[in-house]
């Protein structure tokens, strides 16, 4: 049961990987599942929200109650937040956004040959770019992380200006990409870190939203 309700607010839950075009039929991909987005969706939905689910292709079924915008690229999730942001009340980023994309994309299928070379260029940082123009908004990032969590953690919420980060080992085969359960750490800007323990990702879903509502509650 939730101490506080999300009645009324409207958030944003990114989920999934980006993907990258190469040519029409190949991308650039990650491993992300994007089974923690979706459980954030299904909880913030049963906390009485009005979730907006932006979402890069994903094997997982759409949760219940929520508006779903399919994505597949960077740009194209950039896109979809962007033109929804200022009606939000919280933007949670759990998607795994590429770092880079092709330069050009092929028109036609790309044929083989001995050697090939793609030139990539940096991507948009989307949670920075929000953490940049936010006023009254709620912004809550991930950081996967194999070392040093709490410390490059803690340099994500100040440069990215967040007020959550949810930071987890990917280097334990217990949290992080393609499993059902997660652990590691909220950090804040102003506040202690909360260490989590491993647990679901829904459960772990449900602490999120709980700080969720704690933090617009506190704006
Ligand atoms: O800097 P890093 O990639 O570790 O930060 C992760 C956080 O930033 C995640 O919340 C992710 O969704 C977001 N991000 C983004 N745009 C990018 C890269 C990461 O919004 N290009």
């Amino acid at each position: 049961s939730f101490a506080l309700s999300l009645t009324g607010k409207l958030v944003i839950v990114t989920a999934g990987g980006t993907q990258e075009n190469i040519d029409p039929v190949r991308y650039i991909g990650n491993r992300s599942s994007g089974k923690m987005g979706y459980a954030i969706a299904e909880q913030a939905v049963r906390a009485g929200a009005h979730v907006i689910l932006v979402s890069a292709p994903t094997n997982l079924k759409v949760p219940d109650g929520v508006d779903f915008v399919l994505v597949d690229s960077a740009r194209s999730m950039q896109q979809a937040v962007d033109s929804r942001f200022d009606s939000a009340d919280a933007v949670v980023m759990a998607a795994a956004v590429a770092d880079f994309r092709v330069v050009n994309m092929a028109n036609q299928k790309i044929k083989k040959m001995e050697t090939m070379t793609l030139e990539l260029v940096k991507n948009p940082d989307i949670l920075y770019g929000l953490g940049q123009k936010k006023s009254h908004q709620v912004l809550i990032g991930f950081a996967a992380e194999t070392e040093r969590v709490v410390e490059y953690g803690m340099g994500k919420v100040h440069k990215k200006n967040l007020d959550m980060l949810v930071a987890n080992d990917v280097s334990k085969s217990t949290a992080g990409f393609n499993v059902d359960t997660n652990e590691g750490y909220f950090l804040f800007p102003n506040q202690d870190a909360k260490e989590i323990p491993n647990m679901s990702k829904q459960e772990m879903a449900k602490a999120i939203v709980e700080e969720l509502a704690t933090l617009i509650q506190s704006k």
